[in-house]
């Protein structure tokens, strides 16, 4: 979103919204001013102990969030690190189903709990980041303008267009934390393990001989993250030019190159092509990898049936899962979808205890393909947990450690 940010107008409502959340944080409510609403609600529900920590009577309410599964993961974020600092609740947003930029009325809110779950967010958060529902709070309907410290209401209502997409204050665990707590529904998890079963499939096995017999191994299998569709080369080459480098945009030919040559790669090795729609029609991207290279797309794996059950967001989300449990990771550094499943593998790295990620036999290495490594290889790639801001993944580097 690096392009949208930068124009004026965005700026200034970017500045408006920042001024609000601000003036919310700092200020009581000054009467006939209209970007925070202070409203009488009063909380009817116990809650469980374990969430001790976070107060459960005060509420942050905001806005239909928006955009791509990654703005919309970062937006849910920082909706939740906002709430952690005012020491309240966040109800439950909704998220948008559909993938519009403009058309706001074509959004189709869902709600978070139809794609992660609520009890076990709250579970994992605990004491951190709590989720609350409507249901909580008995709404009483009165808008109360200028009565009080705004800390007494309960619910403190943030308006206003996407006003969590703007540019970035917290720092990369935080949101790692936030990350770690969102765990898919059944229902989309079990079609995410059907598409991973059905690339384990593809690929066969081999037998290994183990001490007390053979077992099957499933061959590992690498997802490549493929940003070559027209709309990202028009984006990407505006975003070299800008930032004067030629380490963005890599054409089909130069992943195929990278990817062969990453360092111990054995083959023979399956690889997911995790394409943007339009690529599908084309089956061009399966053509020209290197023998013992096996590439697959969701139409060749025959799960597109799984896919187009869903709506945008879902179909996202089964995508990036699919991604995240990857053998092996490559995607563009430039890319927020590539760079929050990088973030997600090197936590999850992190959570086994390896402590050195430039090692070279790591369990779940991944690479951005559009900057060169060893031999023309791609690049490693881990995420800088230390970070002090988000910056680097939602805008992109090619500063990616290792
Ligand atoms: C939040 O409020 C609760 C209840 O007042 C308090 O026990 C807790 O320490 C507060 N948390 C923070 C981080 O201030
Ligand atoms: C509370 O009631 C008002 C007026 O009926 C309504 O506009 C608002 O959306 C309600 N808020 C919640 C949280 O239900
Ligand atoms: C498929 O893609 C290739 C390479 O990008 C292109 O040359 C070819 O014209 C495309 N074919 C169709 C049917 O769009
Ligand atoms: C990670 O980020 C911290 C804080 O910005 C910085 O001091 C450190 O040098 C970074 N590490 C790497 C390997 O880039």
């Amino acid at each position: 979103m690096g392009g949208t940010l930068n124009s004026m107008p965005c700026k200034c409502m970017v500045f408006l919204v920042f001024i609000l959340i601000l003036r919310a944080l700092l200020l009581p409510p000054l009467p006939g001013f209209g970007g925070v609403e202070w409203s009488n609600f009063v909380f009817i529900r116990n809650h469980s102990p374990e969430s001790i920590g976070v107060r459960q009577d005060k509420f942050l309410e905001v806005p239909q969030i928006v955009w791509g599964l990654n703005n919309q993961k970062i937006a849910f974020a920082r909706a939740c690190l906002t709430a952690k600092l005012m020491n309240r609740t966040l109800l439950m947003p909704s998220l948008s189903a559909s993938l519009f930029y403009k058309e706001i009325d074509l959004l189709q809110p869902i709600s978070l709990d139809k794609v992660f779950q609520f009890d076990k967010f709250n579970a994992l958060c605990s004491g951190v980041v709590q989720l609350g529902r409507y249901s909580d709070v008995l709404n009483r309907t009165r808008v109360l303008h200028s009565i009080g410290s705004f800390d007494d209401h309960e619910i403190i209502r943030i308006v206003g267009k996407n006003p969590f997409l703007w540019h970035d204050h917290w720092p990369v665990k935080d949101y790692a934390k936030v990350f770690e707590c969102l765990v898919l529904v059944d229902e989309i998890a079990k079609e995410a393990d059907r598409v991973v079963s059905r690339i384990r499939a593809v690929g066969g096995g081999k037998m290994e001989l183990e001490n007390d017999g053979s077992s099957f191994q499933p061959l590992p299998y690498v997802a490549v993250h493929m940003r070559i569709e027209i709309d990202w080369m028009i984006h990407c080459k505006k975003l070299e030019q800008r930032l004067q480098t030629n380490q963005i945009c890599s054409s089909k030919k130069e992943i195929m190159e990278r990817v062969k040559n990453i360092a111990g790669l054995k083959t023979p090795v399956v690889l997911y092509l995790a394409v943007a729609d339009q690529l599908l029609k084309n089956s061009s991207i399966l053509e020209g990898w290197q023998e013992g290279f096996l590439p697959f797309e969701k139409k060749k794996l025959g799960v597109d049936a799984i896919y187009s059950k869903y709506p945008y967001l879902i179909q996202s989300a089964i995508d990036y899962e699919v991604c995240l449990r990857a053998d092996i990771f490559v995607g563009n550094s430039f890319s927020t979808f590539s760079s929050l499943i990088v973030l997600e593998r090197t936590q999850k790295m992190i959570k086994i205890g390896v402590d050195d990620m430039c090692q070279m036999d790591l369990r779940w290495p991944s690479y951005a393909y559009n900057i060169a490594g060893e031999s023309n290889g791609p690049m490693r790639w881990n995420t800088n947990m230390s970070d002090s801001s988000l910056k680097a993944i939602s805008y992109g580097t090619d500063h990616i450690a290792c």
